[in-house]
């Protein structure tokens, strides 16, 4: 899970290349580097950030035509300024920049090291380049018949740039199982890990298929497959606008989703209830229709963020479309020989559409004939191209780390989903067309919930320097629970659990003391007696509790330290009102703790490796 970016054209390349690896260090941070054809290869890389990188390189008198770009995330060999890319074959004839996992490249190294290629640093992408450039010194072929021999061998993941010092004319791209996307301009093209380096430039865009190679001139793009074979591409208008990358006046990329919501959460509703029936309309699933009326079991597979959302789809679709769930960690599925039946449908939840790990599973799943669709926000993604159908959450873009924005929407949309199949299956129950009803409202109740952030913050400042924290929640607000922990885990390095908040008392309820805040989220719906109780326990035990609690309440204000209200809705609605207090607490501790928000460490936003 790194960023690769590269240009030919005729602009100068470098600031080109600097923007686009800015714009894609949202998928790793650890170094960056460039590689720019200037007669020979030129070559500048650093441990650390892409601004480090920038002022390492200083000014550069001299425009380059061509080049390319890397920002790492560490996953063979620790981040320093020799295991950052690119890396350059030992003749020096090749650069290659890479993004994914070479398996096999402990064998391929050995067997170059009987050949006499030495290796500088501990990566598994400098085996690629030397066995390209073993290929290329070996058999009197082309650059491009030498990547394609090369890869030939290879296990694994990949998204490639290869530059050749004797061919300097060409860029050549490559991928399997690792995204990229190739942006058509007049005179000029620009590959990168995704469309966001590109939109500046054009919105004409090829997304490279797995297997498939790209050979890119200043005069014409090639595609065509690793055995050799000449592609069709498939041209596309991406929709993205330069403005929803930027942080719009925000300190961080995350507080600007977190305060988008209400949008996003409306973009993600637009034209999916009839307005005169109140019924459900997904058009990404109108070609599966029969099969979703036949289906037996769902089974959700996801990761993070995304399998909490997967959580709470459980209760949404068991409650309202009466039909059984289960919901897996994609890691897990993928490797413990899952039982596939007829009848089965399996959901992928991914906001980028690119993890390694829900992609395989997603491929295992259709291997062993289930219907596949995808809940996706990353639009011709791998996972929304791998899947039979789906359903877009049209978020937007989402480049924080910590996943916000992109939580509500899905949550959004697989309420949808769970009326959609109650409708198509006709076990709707009573209460679920109320729910999609209350679905509508939900854009103007977090805006609402949005102006408590003064608040919010006094209540971070509080609790800023606190070592643990639990989350407690029953029902649907068991995965608001685990979503709020995380949240704050990630961003603020602060240990936090969710738990069921039944479950306190077979375990968590030793860790409660003075110094132990509890965040509470305990609206009003059937559990809310049982979670007060849960509340007056922690309380006795002089744990600290913040409660989220439904508007007017006045029990919990009785009892807890700190109230924050949120409006009431249907309960099965709730979660999407109450996660966002929790964000803004774990956004404004991490401030208050000096943490990288949008960039926490050891983190990136896709994790396109396993
Ligand atoms: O892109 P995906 O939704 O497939 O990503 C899954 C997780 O990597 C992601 O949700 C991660 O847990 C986030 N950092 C959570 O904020």
């Amino acid at each position: 899970m790194c960023g690769i970016v590269g240009y030919i054209g005729y602009r100068d390349a470098y600031p080109i290349l600097i923007d686009g690896l800015k714009r894609l260090e949202y998928r790793g941070y650890d170094s960056a580097g460039v590689a720019l054809m200037n007669g020979q290869l030129e070559l500048f890389k650093k441990k650390g950030k892409v601004a480090d990188l920038e002022a390492h390189v200083g000014s550069r008198p001299h425009p380059v035509r061509i080049g390319m770009g890397h920002t790492r995330w560490a996953t063979h060999g620790e981040p320093n300024d020799i295991n950052a890319h690119p890396h350059v074959s030992a003749s020096g004839t090749f650069a290659l920049i890479h993004n994914g996992i070479i398996e096999n490249y402990a064998v391929l190294r050995q067997r170059l090291q009987n050949h006499g290629y030495s290796f500088q640093s501990d990566t598994d992408t400098e085996v690629l380049v030397q066995l390209i450039d073993f290929f290329y010194q070996e058999g009197q072929v082309t650059a491009e018949e030498a990547v394609r021999m090369a890869l030939s061998e290879v296990v694994g993941a990949y998204g490639i740039i290869v530059m050749c010092q004797d061919e300097p004319d060409q860029l050549i791209v490559a991928r399997k199982s690792s995204p990229i996307v190739i942006g058509l301009a007049e005179g000029e093209y620009i590959v990168a890990s995704d469309a966001t380096p590109i939109v500046a430039y054009t919105k004409d865009v090829i997304y490279l298929n797995d297997g498939e190679m790209a050979i890119l001139t200043t005069e014409e793009y090639t595609i065509k497959t690793i055995e050799n074979v000449i592609q069709q591409p498939l041209l596309q208008r991406i929709e993205l606008e330069l403005e929803e990358l930027e942080k719009g006046g925000y300190d961080h990329f995350m507080l600007k989703e977190i305060m988008e919501q209400p949008r996003s959460i409306a973009e993600s509703l637009r034209g999916r209830i009839n307005p005169e029936t109140g019924q459900v309309v997904l058009g990404g699933l109108v070609d599966v229709q029969e099969e979703l009326r036949a289906a037996n079991r769902i089974i959700f597979v996801a990761c993070g963020t995304s399998w909490h959302a997967g959580l709470l789809a459980e209760y949404l679709f068991e409650e309202f479309a009466r039909v059984p769930v289960e919901v897996e960690y994609a890691s897990e599925f993928r490797y413990r020989n899952p039982i596939i039946q007829k009848g089965d449908v399996v959901i992928a939840i991914s906001q980028s559409g690119e993890t390694a790990d829900t992609l395989a599973a997603v491929e295992m799943a259709k291997e062993r004939g289930a219907l596949v669709l995808g809940v996706v926000n990353g639009v011709g993604s791998s996972i929304a191209r791998a899947t039979h159908a789906g359903v877009y959450i049209h978020a937007g873009p989402e480049i924080g780390v910590a996943s916000t924005k992109a939580f509500t929407s899905q949550v959004t949309v697989l309420t949808l989903m769970a009326g959609y199949i109650g409708q198509l299956k006709g076990t709707l129950v009573p209460g679920m067309a109320e729910a999609i009803a209350a679905l509508q409202a939900v854009p103007d109740k977090v805006a609402q919930i949005l102006d408590s952030n003064a608040l919010l913050m006094d209540v971070s400042a509080r609790f800023k320097s606190a070592t643990n924290f639990l989350y407690l929640g029953r029902g649907y607000h068991f995965p608001v629970a685990l979503e709020g922990a995380l949240k704050l885990k990630e961003i603020s390095y602060i240990h936090a659990e969710g738990y069921p908040a039944a479950e306190m008392k077979h375990g968590p309820i030793a860790l409660i003391d003075e110094n132990m805040p509890v965040v509470f989220i305990a609206t009003r719906d059937e559990s809310y007696e049982k979670i007060v109780s849960n509340l007056q326990e922690v309380v006795t035990r002089e744990g600290r509790v913040i409660a989220i609690v439904s508007e007017g309440d006045t029990t919990i204000p009785e009892l807890a330290d700190y109230v924050i209200e949120v409006p009431q809705t249907h309960p099965a609605i709730m979660p999407l009102l109450t996660v966002i207090p929790l964000q803004l607490l774990s956004y404004h501790i991490a401030v208050m703790r000096d943490c990288n928000v949008d960039q926490p460490r050891n983190l990136a936003k896709s994790v396109t490796v396993e």
